[in-house]
């Protein structure tokens, strides 16, 4: 058993919360900028302030609630993070992923993992889903591999290059879409460290590379909950699309306003993929 400072907050923080009368979750549900809305949405919550829980890290960024909320969606057990932690905020991969150690020690299978993102597809529109086939991680931190405060799974989970796509979790996230006539494209998204927007030439750069979306977030989350076996469906929604040829800058406002109006859309593909048995 691995004695490092990770292992034992994992074991405090999974003690806490289990103490605290959380069911065994089904799914892990991340959600993204201005898509925290569903916390709302849980029966019988059981909600711990991330301040609480050792091994995480604080979140900063604004339209994030920074709580940890158990309880039932449309009768399916499940653990939520409502806000999470970003790169950009200076925690390393290893931090930023502590959650996803403790929702799988939970026992949650699977995990839906949502973003606010800026669309280079010429034909997404603002307020669009897309459902995730890979991801490309252009800012791999730092994490101290081989540090003796890093764990073995944090060595091996961080370090391994790990799809996304689970075939049927995407097939029935499209058809929740149909079925609630709504478009939802699927793409390849970029993670960029942030904080910053892209500029203009970037974009291209990023479009050219037929690139679909691009965000601050998920890549690491994604990489961490496949490395502990658990089966990922990854959405964005659109919240600005990128004109590099003409001069808008996206901004923080804009990106919270489409969560809000495109919400419904992320609830339905939630309700659809959470009733699927678990593997
Ligand atoms: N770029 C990077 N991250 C984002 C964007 C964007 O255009 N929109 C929302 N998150």
């Amino acid at each position: 058993m691995p004695s490092d400072h990770r292992m034992n907050d994992l074991q405090q923080a999974t003690e806490i919360v289990r103490r605290r009368g959380m069911a065994t979750p089904r799914t892990a549900i991340i959600l993204g900028s201005g898509l925290g809305g569903l916390a709302s949405e849980i029966e019988d919550p059981i909600a711990i302030r991330y301040a609480e829980l050792p091994g995480f890290a604080t979140s900063t960024a604004s339209g994030h609630q920074g709580k940890l909320i158990g309880g039932k969606l449309d009768g399916v057990p499940v653990v939520v993070m409502a806000g999470r932690f970003h790169r950009y905020e200076g925690y390393d991969d290893a931090a930023v992923t502590f959650p996803l150690r403790l929702m799988a020690e939970l026992g949650a299978s699977r995990m839906i993992v949502s973003n606010a993102a800026g669309g280079l597809n010429p034909g997404y529109r603002v307020g669009d889903i897309v459902v995730l086939r890979d991801v490309i991680d252009w800012a791999k931190s730092p994490t101290r591999l081989g540090d003796d405060v890093t764990s073995a799974i944090d060595r091996v989970a961080l370090a391994s290059p790990i799809s996304v796509v689970d075939e049927e979790l995407l097939e029935a996230a499209l058809q929740a879409a149909r079925n609630a006539d709504f478009t939802a494209h699927v793409g390849v998204y970029l993670a960029t460290l942030g904080p910053t927007y892209e500029t203009r030439a970037e974009y291209r750069m990023m479009r050219r590379f037929g690139i679909d979306v691009v965000g601050m977030s998920t890549a690491p989350e994604v990489r961490m909950a496949r490395q502990l076996g658990m089966r990922v469906l990854a959405l964005s929604m659109v919240s600005n699309v990128a004109r590099p040829d003409i001069a808008v800058i996206a901004n923080h406002e804009e990106v919270l306003a489409a969560g809000q109006a495109a919400a419904f859309k992320l609830r339905a593909i939630v309700a659809h993929v959470n009733q699927l048995p678990s593997p």
